[in-house]
């Protein structure tokens, strides 16, 4: 039985996660949402100006009266970066789908991994979800290496399951982890 919890705020090393706020339009198109290289795998196009980020964002913020979205802003040094969210929840398997996304000048310096970190120990530890899976694109290897980081294992690979922003047929694989892995991983570390 899950225990939803909203998106509450974490705090890591260098990081901030909390829920979006409507000042964060200029920053996340800025940041991110304008950029065609930061949607070159996702399914969503770069946004053509901030009116769109700004609608995107409204609706978002609209959800966050149910405790069961979890959508988080990635705070740096008191500006958004990026952001990791949850889909397809299923309360009857306690499993969702884990997605993320981040600022091209921000990538490679361990961002997502710290943010994917405490946001796997938020939704186990506190949420009480059994697994947690996520979709990269096989073309996006560094995604794939930031969900094998964190201890998810490869169950398979589809095919042309997805239409990318640019128009062709990707190939997914796919990751998960179980809240017991997670919570032995964590036992393991102390
Ligand atoms: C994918 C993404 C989330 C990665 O975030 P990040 O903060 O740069 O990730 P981290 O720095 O935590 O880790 C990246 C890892 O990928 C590795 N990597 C980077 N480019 C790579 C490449 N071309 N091939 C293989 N590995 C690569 C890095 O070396 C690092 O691994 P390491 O720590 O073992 O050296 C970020 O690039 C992004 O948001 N991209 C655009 C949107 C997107 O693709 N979202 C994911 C959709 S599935």
């Amino acid at each position: 039985m899950l225990k939803h919890k909203g998106s509450q705020v974490i705090k890591t090393e260098r990081l901030i996660l909390r829920p979006f706020r409507l000042d964060d339009a200029y920053k996340m198109h800025h940041n991110w949402a304008k950029d065609p290289e930061v949607t070159r795998y996702l399914t969503w196009q770069a946004h053509k100006n901030i009116n769109e980020t700004a609608r995107i964002l409204g609706a978002w913020l609209a959800a966050y009266t149910a405790d069961n979205y979890y959508h988080w802003a990635i705070e740096h040094k008191g500006e958004p970066i990026g952001g990791i969210s949850l889909a397809d929840i299923s309360d009857r398997d306690g499993n969702a789908k884990i997605g993320y996304c981040l600022g091209r000048a921000y990538w490679n310096k361990g961002f997502m991994s710290e943010a994917l970190e405490a946001v796997l120990d938020f939704l186990f530890s506190r949420v009480s979800f059994k697994k947690l899976s996520a979709f990269h694109d096989i073309e996006n290897p560094a995604s794939g290496r930031v969900l094998e980081k964190a201890g998810m294992k490869q169950e398979g690979i589809l095919r042309q399951e997805k239409l990318r922003s640019s128009g062709e047929f990707a190939d997914l694989r796919l990751l998960a982890i179980l809240q017991d892995e997670w919570l032995d991983k964590k036992k393991q570390k102390r």
